[in-house]
């Protein structure tokens, strides 16, 4: 096979992230943009762990069609069976089941002997079977385990349905000859493993999730589990779009290809950047906003002259928006309406229209607009989709000369009411928080709170990242606006809203 699967994890390893808790309606915009991307499988939750993630699977199950949909679940026939209920009625549901597998686990964790692992999963992986033949099985800390027994246990679940067998680099401690050696020693010694796909899933702790993918690739497995960003379980997993964009990039050496649409990339990595509130790190491979910025005078020099000279890729290809194309204040909705398709956004009318009106009204602040504004304001609008709480008016006066003083108008549940709050605080945004609190009254505390520019310039849009915290959950709220003031008031509205929306799941 010259394809890789592109297994995504995001909605599941991904979002066990700490602080990355992301609802139900989010999980699905996400499942909606991973379906966009083309990747093989998307792993949706692990339903056994919460009503949340249950009720996330399912729906994800029953609306995204063309990728496999994959849920998580301990090898124990009860869990394999409620499981199957959230995915069952995707259009190729897969059950993925995952038991640990290295002597440290088994000793000091699970306080089971190899034998007693060999029958749970052969066990689980047999029951599995009775409800669709595409079944993985994940040994888990298998990069920490003896070699002969992840080929017994292979063979063994193989023998019995397992049609993808995964080895996970759990701790991130394996190295990439160590983990290639692995992965050439699984084809060379399990002898039904041509039944199977081998899979491998990576975690970054010291840095190389990618490196060992890769190598595992060379090596022959043929699905690589990761996820957007990279996000994950401490340190993260392997970063989807460097693995797709190094085989593509790298064609002459691997001889493989993804079924990835990557001209879908930037605009996934946002999306999850956006819903999850982890910022990429500039000088992130692939989507960090220094990622393809040349700044010393020789490297300039050599991109006038060819690109090829110092970019290996063309940013255009992941789908980075250009800087240098810009609409403003006599742009009409026609060339809005075009830039947002190329950007790779097809919004209904109503929507199309109401990001127009705050497309002008950001033209009469900020002269030139960019596709990177474009992006904030769609995100922005894309945010006061089912708001229990809209903000409707802020106003601040503030200085050096007493006390900051803030009123809000807020519009609640359904539209129908007017909540007005005023307070003083010790600076605006605290005067703000203070006032919106009088009218929404979720007790909460604000744990993190960020702002950084959209583009450069006086004028740029400020996009703040807030985190709150209630009953030990942290949610994440964003806003932007060309006022950092009103970007603040936003921000705290939109985590407001997750936390209220949070609440309300766990109640229904
Ligand atoms: O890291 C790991 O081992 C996992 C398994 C569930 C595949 O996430
Ligand atoms: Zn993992």
């Amino acid at each position: 096979m010259d394809r890789v699967i592109i297994f995504d994890t995001t909605l599941r390893d991904g979002e066990q992230a700490a602080g990355g808790s992301l609802n139900v309606q989010e999980k699905l915009e996400i499942a909606r943009q991973l379906e966009r991307l083309g990747v093989d499988v998307i792993e949706a939750g692990f339903p056994v762990t919460s009503p949340g993630d249950f009720e996330a699977v399912r729906l994800i199950a029953q609306e995204i069609r063309q990728p496999s949909i994959c849920v998580l679940t301990h090898a124990n026939l009860k869990a394999v069976d409620d499981s199957w209920e959230a995915v069952k009625s995707a259009s190729n549901p897969r059950i993925h089941i995952v038991l640990s597998s290295s002597d440290i686990h088994l000793f000091y964790q699970l306080r089971k002997s190899r034998e007693q692992i060999l029958q749970m999963s052969c066990d689980t992986v047999k029951h599995a079977r009775k409800y669709t033949d595409n079944i993985e099985f994940s040994a888990m800390d298998a990069s920490r385990t003896e070699p002969a027994f992840i080929h017994q246990l292979l063979k063994a679940v193989i023998d019995v349905g397992a049609s993808t067998v995964n080895i996970p680099d759990t701790v991130g401690y394996a190295m990439p000859r160590q983990f290639g050696e692995l992965i050439e020693g699984v084809f060379k010694n399990v002898p039904n493993i041509d039944r199977a796909v081998v899979s491998v899933h990576c975690h970054n702790d010291l840095g190389l999730a990618v490196a060992n993918s890769l190598e595992a690739i060379r090596q022959g497995a043929r699905q690589v589990e990761a996820t957007v960003n990279g996000i994950g379980e401490r340190a993260g997993n392997a970063a989807l779009e460097e693995i797709v964009m190094a085989i593509k990039t790298r064609s002459d050496f691997f001889g493989l290809t993804t079924n990835v649409e990557t001209k879908q990339i930037y605009r996934t990595s946002r999306l999850v950047s956006d819903l999850t509130g982890f910022p990429v790190q500039p000088n992130k491979a692939i989507v960090g906003g220094n990622a393809f910025r040349h700044s010393s005078g020789l490297h300039v020099d050599g991109m006038i002259k060819k690109s090829s000279t110092y970019e290996i890729m063309d940013p255009r290809s992941v789908g980075i928006p250009s800087s240098s194309l810009v609409l403003g204040k006599t742009s009409g909705r026609h060339a809005f309406k075009e830039r947002l398709s190329e950007l790779g956004y097809s919004l209904n009318e109503e929507d199309l229209n109401k990001a127009f009106a705050s497309f002008k009204e950001l033209a009469d602040k900020k002269k030139d607009i960019t596709d990177r504004d474009i992006e904030s304001l769609v995100a922005e609008e894309q945010r006061t989709i089912s708001e229990e709480y809209h903000l409707d008016r802020v106003q601040v006066t503030s200085g050096d000369q007493g006390l900051p003083m803030a009123a809000v108008r807020l519009i609640g549940p359904e539209g129908k009411t007017i909540i007005e709050g005023a307070s003083l605080g010790t600076g605006p945004v605290d005067a703000v928080y203070k006032a919106i609190n009088l009218c929404v009254k979720v007790p909460n505390t604000l744990t993190e709170f960020s702002v950084k520019s959209v583009t450069e310039g006086i004028d740029a849009i400020g996009e703040v990242l807030i985190r709150i915290e209630s009953d030990g959950i942290t949610y994440t709220g964003r806003g932007a606006d060309t006022d950092i003031i009103v970007s603040s008031a936003k921000a705290y509205i939109n985590a407001l809203n997750r936390l209220l929306s949070a609440k309300k799941n766990k109640l229904g």
